[in-house]
């Protein structure tokens, strides 16, 4: 099956009938946070501007073949020339939160040392833009821009990165603390981590279990730091949270003992990994007991405890579901996950599944933690093909992925899940990491010849549907 376009009639997938419709925004409390959000390399350009230094992206995306059409970051779309107009556009839409990273090495150009002045003005600029239009900023510390320097020293694979990330995180408190409510430690650890030391296809291009494994408890270690860097130096006035990725698993032969098992297994790798440390239960090992002796390489006594923070919120990152067979391939701890394109279900440009139900199905597992935060959908999205056509978007899947999946957190909160906000990937049109610019997720169109925004008819339903128009069957 194709990915829908825009001018195809949907398929179901889009309109679970899960859903509790007729739904509104009023539905969701007066309190609930509207957002869309962004990330610094994916957005900003400005590679080289007032002293920025260079992040392991700006080399990455230099090696031939790294990246889909040799694409990269050192424009992207313009965010750091346009974020006056691009939160005009946010404000426009209605939205109360913005949610954007900040590139380390632009405020820091060797990850630790000398602060750039012109780096950290800009991000000084960017939150003044978003208080002066009612958009209360989230800052996420990190959002896998190491600067290069670091990496030079081994990056995530070196413990001093929970040093070096802590003096970047109390910099930004001191100078943002007072006007930033939300902060976002990390974004997405097992991604950056995952993508980037074992599989290779993200920055900083490794492929090795042990710088894997390193870097993963290194960035445990910092998640929490961090927590603990901001919360000292802002005692009661920010909200301090960290993100994860997270897809509803489901087994490929439902009642197969061995897909079974490899569902739960990869379920420790990709929903629990990072999550479950932070509540003080250390890493999901009964799950994946070969992983114990080798991660015992890089612990010391008393990091159980140091991985532990309470956060006031989790930032739930969910875009689809996954389908997991047994399979002989280590990785993934003898787990595989079944490519959509194989499974004849609807699928978006980035060969996801269609499946906004996976984001009801992860709040209501996260919320089964005892001692579980606040949940806050910091990423939602989907990215399909746009054809602007007379100044208009007509992303018919895209908007119909958004109503859905809004309609499923309303289903979670029904049900008591504690969830705070919906922020929806991306604002704009970006940098889509490996895949280059080719899949679009914005709720504004970027043409990137002419950096021309154009608002989405998925801007435009969440605009509406922000001004209290009623989602009914
Ligand atoms: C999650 C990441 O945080 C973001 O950078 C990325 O663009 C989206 N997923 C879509 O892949």
């Amino acid at each position: 099956k194709l990915p829908p376009r825009y001018d195809e009639p949907l398929p179901a997938a889009f309109f679970p009938d899960s859903a509790p419709l007729p739904f509104s925004r009023a539905d969701f409390g007066a309190d609930f946070r509207w957002g869309a959000s962004a990330a610094a390399y994916q957005t900003e350009g400005a590679w080289q501007h007032q002293g920025k230094g260079p992040s392991i992206w700006d080399d990455f995306t230099r090696r031939k073949g790294a990246i889909r059409r040799n694409e990269h970051g050192r424009v992207a779309a313009d965010f750091y020339n346009r974020y006056e107009t691009d939160l005009d556009l946010a404000s426009n839409m209605g939205l109360t939160d913005f949610r954007f990273s900040a590139a380390w090495s632009r405020v820091l150009p060797e990850g630790t040392g000398a602060v750039n002045r012109r780096g950290l003005d800009f991000y000084d600029r960017l939150v003044d833009a978003c208080l002066e239009r009612d958009l209360r900023p989230m800052l996420t510390l990190y959002h896998w821009d190491l600067p290069s320097a670091l990496q030079a020293k081994g990056g995530w694979t070196n413990r001093s990165i929970v040093g070096w990330f802590s003096e970047y995180a109390q910099l930004m408190a001191r100078r943002l603390g007072d006007r930033v409510p939300h902060w976002a430690v990390i974004n997405e650890p097992m991604v950056f981590v995952g993508a980037g030391h074992l599989l290779g296809i993200h920055a900083p291009g490794r492929r090795h279990l042990g710088a894997f494994l390193a870097a993963a408890h290194h960035a445990t270690l910092a998640q929490a730091e961090g927590g603990r860097a901001l919360r000292a130096l802002l005692p009661d006035a920010a909200e301090i949270g960290t993100t994860f990725s997270c897809s509803y698993l489901t087994p490929h032969r439902p009642g197969n003992g061995y897909d079974e098992a490899a569902t739960r297994r990869a379920d420790a790798v990709l929903n629990r990994f990072f999550v479950e440390p932070t509540l003080g239960l250390g890493y999901p090992l009964a799950e994946l007991p070969s992983l114990r002796w080798l991660l015992e390489r890089y612990q010391k006594p008393g990091d159980e405890q140091r991985m532990a923070f309470d956060f006031d919120f989790w930032g739930i990152q969910n875009y689809t579901r996954e389908v997991v067979k047994f399979s002989p391939w280590l990785p993934l701890q003898w787990a595989a996950l079944v490519p959509a394109k194989q499974r004849n279900v609807p699928y978006t440009d980035m060969g996801w599944e269609v499946y906004p139900e996976s984001v009801y199905q992860m709040l209501k597992q996260y919320s089964a933690y005892p001692n579980a935060p606040k949940m806050l959908i910091t990423e939602s999205g989907s990215a399909f093909p746009d054809v602007a056509t007379e100044g208009r978007v007509h992303d018919a899947a895209r908007r119909a992925y958004l109503q859905a999946a809004i309609g499923q957190v309303l289903r979670a909160k029904h049900e008591g899940v504690d969830v705070g906000g919906y922020f929806a990937w991306s604002l704009t049109d970006n940098f889509e990491w490996a895949e280059g610019y080719g899949p679009r997720f914005g709720l504004i169109h970027v043409d990137y010849e002419t950096q021309e925004r154009i608002l989405k008819d998925s801007g435009r339903w969440y605009k509406s549907f922000l001004k209290g128009k009623v989602v009914a069957p």
